[in-house]
């Protein structure tokens, strides 16, 4: 007799952002079966935060080469140049896709898609939809393409408790609700970590939930030292702690100002830089924070940060408004190579949780939506050739130990004073007695790293090593990383 408690599917995805769904969304129109298991409801993930856009060559002036440039030299040495090719010969493809699939991004009365100005991107190359809601307008409209496709089953707010393996396979995933998905691939779309660390710009789910279970399967974690802080997050105001205010807004034109109203950045530098900047002019004049300027930029291309800012009681049209650093992107994750395969057969990793290589130390802003589209609807492409399980592979057994750890309090303020804009291996070290996994692997990385790259600055060791480039801490089991 069939058990109640499993479900059988061709493809299970795990999370329901951006990339979650357009793998989904892709296996299914190849003709899969496909599970999505969701612990948020549909359209309430970090990508539905995500304000900037997608990263794409369309312009004239632009070219993929010139796109591939620049997440290089944001990379800082360390992007893996196949990734990065992949990433901005099919950023425009994905773009033409969504539009097909209902996202209406914004255009000028000709049409043309407009297109913003980021940090580190030398010429304008960011998709975006409602302003700074690119996010919530892409998550929203593909989540009601899912809900209305047949061949996909979602499972909302059902949190995976492991995935189940079978002769070192990933062959499917058990639920906190003791049910059970039997799929020829599990495709992990579930999101970074950066609310690991106490000042965000994350939702409070993205916790490395689908790092956790990936290791605890087996696979390779790669690159976790280099955690990416945005520059611009909201502090001082109540209720908007570490809200982000998106460096879109600095390429209309907006001002970073010290305490005496005196710029310190060039403002559309890498985020590395402009972070450290940030950081060092708080530091230097004993300030909490420097002040946006946002006062010349039209607050009609930006009407959720600025409508979110006055609800607070703060018009950025007349007044400053207080930003510093917070942690918002980790460029490390689960290992997977450009189809999103991991070192475990039949588990794919895909958008922030996968670490492909393709930020290297340091992401270029807009690249992680534009590769959500890109590594997701190759790694569904992938999964599809995957075998399907043997049927008789018994129900897995709940897990003996909790896969899942949810940080204290003391871990994310620890990773923030320890792991944060500058580290030293004094403080790194003292992170690695910590309860939280996740916590001594980035203290492991990062003392590892002997030198500054990137989103990634040890004040021991303050000068980039060239004999480092191309090296990667890859974590597994409880091993030293190498
Ligand atoms: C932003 O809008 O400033 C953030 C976008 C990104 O993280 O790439």
């Amino acid at each position: 007799m069939p058990d109640p408690h499993l479900h059988e599917t061709e493809i299970a995805v795990v999370g329901a952002g951006g990339a979650g769904l357009y793998a989904a969304l892709t296996a299914a129109r190849a003709g899969a079966r496909v599970t999505l298991v969701s612990a948020t409801p549909l359209a309430f993930t970090a990508s539905y935060w995500a304000q900037g856009g997608i990263a794409a060559a369309l312009a004239a002036d632009d070219s993929p080469d010139l796109h591939r440039q620049d997440t290089e030299v944001a990379g800082r040495g360390l992007v893996r140049r196949s990734a990065a090719n992949v990433l901005v010969r099919e950023a425009p493809g994905v773009v033409d896709d969504l539009q097909r699939l209902g996202v209406r991004f914004d255009a000028d009365r000709h049409g043309r898609l407009s297109l913003g100005l980021e940090g580190g991107h030398s010429v304008r190359r960011v998709v975006h939809a409602g302003g700074s809601a690119t996010g919530r307008r892409v998550v929203r409209q593909l989540s009601a393409v899912v809900a209305e496709d047949p061949r996909i089953t979602v499972f909302e707010g059902t949190r995976v408790s492991a995935l189940w393996t079978d002769g070192g396979r990933v062959v499917g995933l058990a639920c906190e609700d003791g049910r059970a998905v039997r799929a020829r691939a599990t495709i992990l779309a579930t999101g970074g970590a950066a609310a690991l660390w106490s000042r965000t710009t994350n939702p409070p789910g993205s916790l490395g939930i689908g790092l956790m279970l990936a290791h605890a399967a087996g696979a390779a974690l790669a690159d976790l030292e280099f955690a990416q802080f945005h520059p611009t997050a909201v502090t001082g105001i109540p209720g908007r702690e570490g809200f982000l205010v998106t460096e879109a807004i600095r390429g209309e034109g907006a001002r970073l100002l010290d305490r005496d109203g005196e710029r310190f950045v060039e403002e559309l530098s890498p985020r590395d830089e402009v972070s450290r900047a940030v950081w060092a002019t708080m530091r230097a004049q004993g300030t909490d924070h420097v002040d946006l300027d946002m006062r010349m930029v039209d607050a009609g291309k930006f009407p959720n940060v600025v409508g979110a800012l006055r609800e607070s009681g703060l018009d950025p049209a007349t007044t400053l408004v207080p930003v510093a650093p917070a942690a918002h992107y980790v460029m490390g994750g689960i290992v997977a190579d450009l189809d999103g395969a991991t070192t475990v057969p039949g588990l794919y990793a895909v958008g922030e949780s996968a670490c492909t290589g393709l930020h290297g130390a340091n992401r270029l802003a807009s690249n992680s939506l534009t590769e959500c589209f890109v590594l997701g609807g190759r790694a569904a492409q992938a999964a599809l050739g995957e075998p399907a399980p043997r049927a008789a592979t018994a129900l897995p057994a709940p897990p003996r130990e909790a896969t899942i750890v949810l940080p204290e309090r003391a871990t994310q303020e620890a990773l923030w004073t320890h792991a944060g804009i500058e580290r030293t291996a004094e403080g790194l070290r003292t992170l690695l007695d910590d309860p939280h996994p996740l916590a001594r692997f980035v203290a492991r990385c990062a003392l590892l790293r002997e030198e500054s790259r990137g989103a990634h600055r040890r004040t021991d060791f303050p000068e980039l090593d060239p004999a480092l480039d191309g090296h990667h801490a890859v974590v597994r089991g409880e091993d030293e990383p190498r």
